[in-house]
């Protein structure tokens, strides 16, 4: 019936096809001015421009009219970790102390399953009032944290791919299993929970420290067993790490060639960071069709390295930004991207706007093999989107009116932008997040 379609009637801004090389964005990006967005059963019918769409509005069609607003596909962060919500922002260490000082004691916490639940709609929360509809989790080595999330996730219809970590060594006692108890947990939760309602699971060794051999060949079994399962690790993030993983995998030529001898490479895994990677890893990740998360917030932070945004386009690898919170300092995917561009004018690499919104949309869908469902405004994508607001403040309203450019007008967003610009955050066609209501309520 005419009466279950959903009409949204404002500016867009999408991606219309994934593309393999910066020169293509210009011809892909999409910006219509006044566009006319339907939905029905949380799916797009059409976005067409408002002055074509008058045969499909009905007689008494309600349309949500967002004017001087720009309605971006949903936001996709690539790499995080929702058990260290509570420890984002932790000062002095870089990634190894910083792990042993914050984090470890944090995920402790999620063996409890009421800290657990009550962390997951924390953290999901933060999502949507950040415009993030989908993102790719870590857990907890506890399979309880994962059922708590997913459980979350599935209450608010998001698309979530999340799994429980994998650790069998160097990690305090109370985070260690042995591989047999991962192997038994993980197939558990991929029973329950892989292809329930929009969630994926993702296999998700936490990195090559704390996995032994065994572990690694277990997880290599279970992605040839299950070849459509994600996987998710760390890869190259910090220079103490890389001599690390040198000398406990002595035999490999190098850090990515442990996780590809064990079968961990492929469409399908995604590798954060990857900030110091030789020429015959950059090569690996493209033959072997692995994408990457460039998390600009967490490297700056943990003063980890610089992501050369130039040579994963030379290797053609599909790129997703994440915002790798706690380590990450923001779970807002504009600051992120202000980070990014900060992070290319420290190597002489300009990322344009387009570019940038490409990495949290369609790119990053692309590299999480989900661009057949959504990452735009095509007709039969989940209709999941943001409404932003370009002028939340009194000095984005100044910026804003500086200008008629669009692509000027965004990059300001972007360098400017936080929360406060996410006006409201739509799941399947509903709104999961209004800020007029949340600032009101005082949330
Ligand atoms: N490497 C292994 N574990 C982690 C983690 O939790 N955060 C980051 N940034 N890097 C890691
Ligand atoms: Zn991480």
């Amino acid at each position: 019936a005419m009466s279950d379609i959903k009409a949204v009637r404002g500016r867009f801004f999408d991606f219309t096809q994934p593309v393999s090389h910066a020169g293509e964005l210009a011809q892909s990006a999409r910006i219509m001015d006044d566009g006319l967005l339907l939905m029905e059963q949380g799916r797009i019918l059409s976005l067409r421009p408002w002055s074509t769409a008058a045969p499909d509005i009905s007689p008494g069609m309600e349309i949500c009219h967002f004017p001087g607003k720009i309605i971006v596909p949903g936001f996709i962060d690539s790499h995080l970790h929702y058990p260290q919500t509570e420890i984002i922002g932790s000062y002095g260490n870089q990634l190894l102390e910083w792990l042993n000082t914050y984090t470890f004691p944090a995920e402790e916490q999620y063996h409890c399953p009421e800290h657990a639940g009550e962390m997951a709609s924390f953290f999901l929360d933060q999502l949507l009032r950040n415009g993030t509809t989908t993102a790719m989790i870590f857990g907890t080595v506890h399979a309880q944290s994962v059922d708590s999330l997913f459980a979350a996730a599935l209450e608010r219809n998001m698309r979530i791919i999340a799994g429980k970590v994998m650790m069998d060594r160097n990690a305090p006692p109370e985070l260690l299993e042995t591989p047999e108890h991962s192997e038994a947990e993980t197939r558990a939760l991929i029973n329950r929970w892989h292809h329930n309602g929009r969630l994926s699971y993702a296999l998700t060794p936490r990195f090559a420290p704390t996995s032994s051999p065994d572990l690694l060949a277990m997880v290599g079994g279970l992605r040839r067993e299950f070849p459509d399962l994600y996987l998710q690790t760390h890869l190259s993030e910090n220079r103490h790490e890389i001599a690390w993983v040198k000398s406990l995998f002595p035999d490999h030529a190098g850090y990515l060639d442990v996780y590809h001898h064990y079968g961990l490479t492929g469409r399908k895994s995604v590798f954060a960071h990857c900030l110091h990677l030789d020429v015959e890893e950059w090569r690996t990740l493209e033959r072997s069709h692995s994408s990457i998360a460039f998390c600009p917030t967490s490297n700056l932070f943990l003063g980890s390295g610089l992501f050369n945004l130039q040579t994963c386009w030379d290797h053609h690898i599909p790129l997703g930004i994440g915002t790798d919170v706690g380590a990450g300092t923001t779970f807002n995917l504009l600051q992120t991207l202000a980070e990014a561009y900060k992070v290319g004018q420290l190597q002489g690499y300009c990322l344009s706007v387009y570019e940038a919104f490409y990495h949290a949309t369609l790119g990053a869908a692309q590299a999480l093999a989900l661009d057949g469902v959504l990452g735009n405004f095509m007709p039969g994508k989940e209709a999941d989107f943001v409404v932003l607001d370009p002028a939340a403040t009194p000095l984005q309203r100044l910026r804003q009116q500086k200008s008629t450019d669009f692509a000027e007008r965004m990059f300001a967003l972007m360098m400017l932008g936080d929360d406060r610009n996410i006006y409201q955050t739509w799941i399947q066609g509903q709104p999961a997040y209004c800020r007029d209501s949340t600032v009101k309520s005082g949330l």
